[in-house]
C-alpha cells in the first residue's frame, strides 16, 4: 500500500517537474565536434535566462556598477550599443530600472555624447565605463565596458525591458561590443553567443519551458532537439555589421514565391518575417489565392481561418552561404499568430531594410542558434519545443485530483478492513468480557444461589445451606466450574 501511494505520488510529482539534464558524454562529443571545425577552445559558460516578452521581445537581466545595479536589457542583433536610462531620462521610455552613475564606485564619465539611431526610434545620451556582469548564477564580468546613459529615448513605449544590448557583428557602433570585451579581458576565448528563443504563443501569461536563454562564449546542447541534432553551419558577410547570409529560394508549400532579395538577415530583436515589399507581397497573394480559408485586409495582411492548422503549407526558405545550401521548413504554428479562431500571417514589409530579408522570432524559434564573429558563421540546432507550463500544471492539476480519488478509495479500503478486523475482534471480546452474565443467565434460581441467610429471630447471619444434591449440578450450555 504504501509501495503504491508513493508510486502514485512519484507519478504525480514526475508530471510536475521534468528535469533536463545535460550529457556530459554529449559535452564531449560536442567538444569533439567543436574542435574538428575549429572551435577549439569551447567553453560551456554560464546561462542568462531571457524574459520572452509576447515574442516580440526577449530581454535578460544585467549589472551595471558597484554594487551591481540590475538592468533588463533586449537582446538585439541588428544594432551594436548598449544604453540603459539614465535616472533623470526624459523624455523617455517607462521602465522598471535605471542606472544612477552617481552610487557606482567603478563609473568612470567618457565626456562624449552619443546619438543612437534605430529603425523605429533613437536615444541620445552620456557615454561612460563600468562593470557590466551578465549571467544567473555564476557571472561573467566586464571590467570596463562603455555604454550610453540616455538622457532621452524616443520610440521605445512598448517595449518592456529598460534599455538595449547589440549583439550584432563588429562593425562597431560607438564602443567594443561586450562580447569582445568579455574577450580582450580573457574571459571568454571566442567571440561566440548562442541564443534559445522559447516560444509564448503571443502570449503574457504563460510560462514555456525551457526558459528562453543566452549563452556568451559556447553553445549548449541542451537547447537543440535532440543529441543526434544536425546543425547546419552557414558562412556570414559582414558587410555591414548585420548577420546576413544568401538566400535562392521561398517557397509556400510546393509553390515558389517571386523574390528580388538575394540576402537574409537575422533579427532577435524582431517578432516577424519581413521582407522587400514586391517580396512580401508575392508571399502574401500566394497564400490568399492557393488558401481559400485565407482573407486580405486593407493594408495586405493575410488573416486565415484557425480550425485545423494541418490546411497549411510550410513556408520554405532555402539559405544558400555560397558554399552549402540548405532548406529550413517553418511549420504554419510558427508562422501564424494564433489570436481565437483567427490566424495572422506574421509576414510584413520591411520598411528599413529595403533590399534584404529579414527573419525574426518566427524563425528564430525554430532554431537554437550560435553566432561567431570570428570565424563568421552561424549554427543552426533545430531547437528544443519550448512547452507551455502552464497548460503542465492544468494536466498535473488533473492527476493530482485522479490521485486524490484514488487516495480516498484507497483510504475507504484501508478503513473498511480495520472495521471489519475491529468488529470482529469486538465480538469476540463481547462474549469473553460478558461471560459471567451469561452464565449468570443459566445460574439457579435465586434461593439456591443464596449463600447466607439472616436468623429471623436473632438477626444473626447465617451460611445458608445448598442441598448437597444440587451443588454440582449441571445446567445445559453451562460447563460446570
Ligand atoms: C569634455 O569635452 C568638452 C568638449 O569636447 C571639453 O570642452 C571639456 O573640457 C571636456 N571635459 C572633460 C572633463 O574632459
Ligand atoms: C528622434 O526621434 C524623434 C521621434 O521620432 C524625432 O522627433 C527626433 O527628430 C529624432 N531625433 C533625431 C536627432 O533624429
Ligand atoms: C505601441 O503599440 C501600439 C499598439 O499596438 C501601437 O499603436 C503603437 O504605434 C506602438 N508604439 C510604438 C512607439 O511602437
Ligand atoms: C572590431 O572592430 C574594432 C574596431 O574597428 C577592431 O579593433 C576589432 O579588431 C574588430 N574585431 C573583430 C573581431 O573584427
Amino acid at each position: 500500500m504504501v509501495k503504491i501511494i508513493a508510486l502514485l505520488i512519484a507519478c504525480a510529482w514526475s508530471l510536475i517537474t521534468v528535469p533536463l539534464k545535460f550529457n556530459s558524454h554529449h559535452r564531449d562529443e560536442l567538444k569533439q565536434y567543436l574542435k574538428n571545425s575549429h572551435y577549439d577552445n569551447l567553453q560551456i559558460v554560464p546561462h542568462s535566462k531571457l524574459d520572452n516578452n509576447r515574442n516580440l521581445e526577449y530581454s535578460g537581466a544585467f549589472y551595471f556598477g558597484l554594487p551591481p545595479q540590475k538592468i533588463d536589457l533586449v537582446i538585439d542583433t541588428t544594432s551594436w550599443d548598449i544604453w540603459v536610462q539614465s535616472p533623470s531620462c526624459f523624455p523617455c521610455h517607462e521602465c522598471d530600472h535605471s542606472f544612477d552613475a552617481g552610487v557606482s564606485e567603478t563609473f568612470k564619465n567618457i565626456n562624449q555624447t552619443v546619438f543612437i539611431d534605430y529603425v523605429t526610434g533613437n536615444v541620445t545620451g552620456d557615454a561612460g565605463t563600468d562593470v557590466v556582469s551578465i549571467g544567473d548564477d555564476d557571472q561573467l564580468t566586464a571590467l570596463s565596458q562603455a555604454f550610453v546613459i540616455a538622457q532621452k529615448d524616443y520610440g521605445f513605449d512598448n517595449m518592456t525591458a529598460d534599455g538595449v544590448i547589440g549583439f550584432g557583428m563588429n562593425m562597431s557602433g560607438n564602443f567594443p561590443l561586450l562580447l569582445e570585451t568579455l574577450k580582450a579581458q580573457g574571459k571568454i576565448s571566442g567571440l561566440i553567443f548562442s541564443l534559445y528563443l522559447n516560444d509564448n504563443e503571443y502570449n503574457n501569461d504563460i510560462h514555456p519551458e525551457p526558459e528562453s536563454a543566452l549563452i556568451i562564449g559556447g553553445v549548449d546542447m541542451q537547447y537543440a532537439k535532440s543529441e543526434t541534432t544536425e546543425v547546419v553551419l552557414l558562412e556570414v558577410e559582414n558587410t555591414r555589421g548585420l548577420w546576413e547570409t544568401g538566400l535562392t529560394g521561398v517557397k509556400i508549400g510546393s509553390n515558389k514565391v517571386t523574390i528580388t532579395s538575394k540576402t537574409v538577415v537575422f533579427d532577435t530583436g524582431s517578432g516577424y518575417i519581413s521582407a522587400p515589399k514586391a517580396d512580401a507581397n508575392s508571399l502574401r497573394m500566394l497564400m490568399y489565392e492557393k488558401y481559400e480559408n485565407c482573407n486580405k485586409d486593407n493594408e495586405g495582411t493575410i488573416v486565415c481561418d484557425c480550425e485545423d492548422l494541418t490546411d497549411y503549407p510550410t513556408m520554405d526558405f532555402t539559405l544558400n552561404d555560397g558554399k552549402i545550401s540548405k532548406d529550413f521548413i517553418l511549420p504554419p504554428s510558427a508562422y501564424f499568430l494564433k489570436d481565437d479562431d483567427k490566424c495572422i500571417l506574421l509576414v510584413k514589409t520591411d520598411e528599413v531594410l529595403k533590399d534584404s530579408w529579414r527573419l525574426g522570432g518566427p524563425f528564430l524559434r525554430k532554431y537554437y542558434t550560435a553566432f561567431d564573429m570570428e570565424s563568421k558563421n552561424i549554427m543552426f540546432y533545430p531547437a528544443k519545443v519550448s512547452k507551455d507550463t502552464s497548460h503542465d500544471f492544468d494536466s498535473s492539476v488533473k492527476w493530482i485530483i485522479v490521485f486524490f480519488v484514488v487516495l480516498l478509495i484507497v483510504i475507504c479500503i484501508v478503513m473498511s478492513v480495520f472495521l471489519y478486523l475491529f468488529c470482529c475482534r469486538h465480538r469476540m471480546n463481547f462474549e469473553e468480557t460478558y461471560k459471567p452474565l451469561f452464565t449468570a443467565k443459566y445460574t439457579l434460581p435465586p434461593h439456591y444461589h443464596r449463600t447466607a441467610v439472616r436468623n429471623a429471630n436473632s438477626g444473626e447471619v447465617v451460611p445458608d445451606v445448598i442441598p448437597t444434591s444440587r451443588q454440582n449440578r449441571v445446567f445445559p450450555g453451562i460447563s460446570s466450574k
